[in-house]
């Protein structure tokens, strides 16, 4: 049996304003919470701000329904001079049958920048 990979970052519950035309997760949603997961493990282990520059990697295994438990777990794969690469798993645990799988992952990537915006060197701990 696999277990997710990294710390838990976000737990939420898909809700019926997050579904698409079909009824199903919108995956723009899932996304959005795979983002947010990343950008605070990438701002914990820098101790400081960053923004999204790229997301690179991602496929959707299975559909994600209302009432599943997300669960998005980051996993810090490298620090640069100015970014963090994050690796970012999305877990679904079912609601009622609690079957739990991993629903899709992907490499996100988090600029250090500075008050204008502008990239900025990560001080080295
Ligand atoms: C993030 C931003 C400040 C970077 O500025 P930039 O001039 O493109 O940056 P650089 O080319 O100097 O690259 C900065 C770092 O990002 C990394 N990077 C750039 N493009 C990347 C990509 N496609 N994938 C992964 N890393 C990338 C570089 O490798 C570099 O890392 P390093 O310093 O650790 O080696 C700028 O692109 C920006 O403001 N983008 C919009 C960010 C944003 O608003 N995100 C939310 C969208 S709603």
């Amino acid at each position: 049996m696999s277990h997710p990979k990294g710390d838990l970052a976000l737990r939420t519950l898909a809700m019926p304003a997050d579904t698409n035309p079909h009824g199903r997760i919108f995956g723009g949603w899932l996304l959005s919470q795979m983002d947010i997961a990343g950008s605070m493990t990438a701002n914990k282990a820098i101790s400081s701000k960053t923004v999204t520059v790229a997301v690179d990697g991602m496929k959707f295994h299975s559909p994600v329904h209302v009432g599943d438990v997300i669960c998005c777990y980051g996993e810090v794969q490298r620090i640069g001079n100015t970014s963090v690469a994050v690796n970012v798993e999305a877990w679904v645990l079912r609601q009622f049958s609690g079957e739990r799988f991993k629903v899709t992952e992907g490499l996100f990537s988090y600029v250090h920048i500075d008050d204008e915006g502008r990239p900025l060197a990560i001080p080295k701990s």
